[in-house]
């Protein structure tokens, strides 16, 4: 139920620093929600119930607007988890729930997103516990902030609700509870609300959940002031993301974008082109997010089944890179990029020129790089096995013109950019990579 909220007047205010903020927030969402499973769309009940606590306690707009997105965000930092660590660490919360680490990337991460400050501290302290035995800080009683509070008590129902058919199993808890792991004060309201029956429930993050709550105005305003390039503040959090899962893609996804790069404009390609590849390129296996790390990271060869999970990835980049209204023409560079050029690849089989030519770029990059580095289950092997490889595929795996224009790459070349390029911020790379443009050509 959503309540009809006659605050909503700016719903459909146009603003372009709105539209690409709601991007960045949707992506996380998704990303969370890849890295939950089974609570899937738990946050959107959080936020939303949190924002209704929140009113009640008639909290200022600031408040309200960090519990709203403290409630969609907070475990943003579980991407970086194995994906069985709720078992794992039973011994950090009563609920068998919950990694200090979590608490600590996922406020990082947040703290790329401009007027996000105030969240990132709800998130880091969205695990404290009233009495002081929570996580990170131990902090206690009021040293808690309000609204890491409210997320913590509705984080709790809304976990033991997917699971727990007693309703009065979940009331018994919490008011357990109270004085312990939670605010008291705040159980007593929740409590109110729960035997009112009117808690807001969204099951997804649509425009009526995101109006609900009622300070579009407010929300316009803030992010009028924002200086920055929303393009660059997306890539550096999905760069923060992809890391935070899984250290080996992120140095893959940025050779593989230095890579595609080289080769689109040996190619002759128009500029903005070679740039929309090297945004392809670095996002082209952010889907691993929604993979879990077992089978990433697998020593020895895959089932049958590992492999279909595996194989989801594209599809799955496409979907989060599709969250972003600036990125739309990128999307569909990640999911063809393990499509091959003699229709034997996935996900949709596409062949030939039916395959964009940035995905064809990529594909080859992509493959130089999983054969020159060191993989889970085997050491690096040689730039000179690596063009091996790629030629005796062409025309079979990868288009003919992209891999001629890759072998006249000189090696010394590739290594130079890898150098330059692997560690620096994603958003410093286009200026180096255009640098190099002109040394070499
Ligand atoms: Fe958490
Ligand atoms: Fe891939
Ligand atoms: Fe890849």
């Amino acid at each position: 139920m959503l309540p009809n909220n006659n605050l909503t007047i700016s719903r459909f205010i146009p603003g372009n620093e709105r539209r690409r903020f709601k991007d960045i927030i949707k992506f996380l969402a998704m990303v969370v929600d890849l890295a939950e499973g089974y609570k899937l769309h738990n946050n959107y009940r959080v936020a939303l119930s949190g924002v209704q606590l929140g009113t009640e306690l008639n909290l200022n707009i600031e408040s309200l607007r960090n519990i709203f997105y403290g409630g969609l965000l907070h475990d943003i930092g579980e991407v970086g988890m194995p994906t069985d660590f709720d078992e794992r660490t039973t011994q950090y919360t009563d609920e068998g729930k919950g990694n200090p680490h979590h608490t600590i990337v996922g406020s990082r991460i947040v703290s790329l997103i401009p007027t996000l400050e105030g969240v990132t501290k709800i998130i880091r302290w969205h695990h404290e516990s009233w009495d002081g035995s929570g996580f990170p800080d131990n902090l206690k009683g009021r040293e808690i902030p309000i609204e890491a509070g409210i997320i913590s008590l509705f984080d709790a129902y809304y976990v033991m609700n997917a699971v727990e058919k007693n309703k009065s199993v979940i009331e018994d808890y919490l008011k357990n509870m109270s004085g312990k792991k939670f605010n008291p004060g705040l159980v007593e309201i929740f409590m109110r609300l729960l035997k009112k029956d009117e808690l807001w429930t969204p099951d997804n993050l649509n425009d009526d959940a995101w109006s609900a709550i009622g300070m579009d105005t407010y929300e316009v305003a803030k992010l009028q002031d924002v200086k920055g390039d929303y393009v660059e503040i997306a890539l550096n959090v999905i760069a923060q993301v992809i890391d935070a899962k899984h250290k080996y893609t992120h140095g893959h996804s940025r050779r593989v974008m230095v890579l595609s790069s080289l080769i689109a404009q040996r190619m002759g390609m128009e500029k903005s082109y070679v740039h929309l590849i090297e945004q392809g390129a670095l996002l082209h296996d952010s889907g691993k997010v929604g993979i879990p790390r077992e089978i990433l990271d697998k020593p020895e060869g895959l089932s049958n089944e590992e492999y279909k999970v595996i194989k989801k990835h594209p599809v799955i980049s496409c979907a989060l890179i599709q969250n972003f209204t600036s990125l739309k023409e990128v999307a569909p560079l990640a999911r063809f990029h393990h499509e091959r050029y003699d229709g034997n690849g996935y996900p949709d089989k596409l062949d030939r020129e039916d395959i964009p030519i940035g995905a064809r770029v990529i594909a080859v990059a992509d493959t130089y790089d999983a054969i020159t580095s060191n993989r889970a289950y085997r050491k690096a092997l040689s730039d000179g096995f690596a063009r091996h490889e790629i030629r005796k595929y062409m025309g079979k795996m990868f288009d003919p013109l992209v891999v001629n224009a890759f072998l006249d790459i000189p090696e010394h070349e590739i290594k130079l950019a890898f150098d330059l390029i692997v560690n620096q911020p994603v958003s410093s790379v286009s200026n180096t990579l255009s640098h190099i443009k002109t040394n070499t050509f």
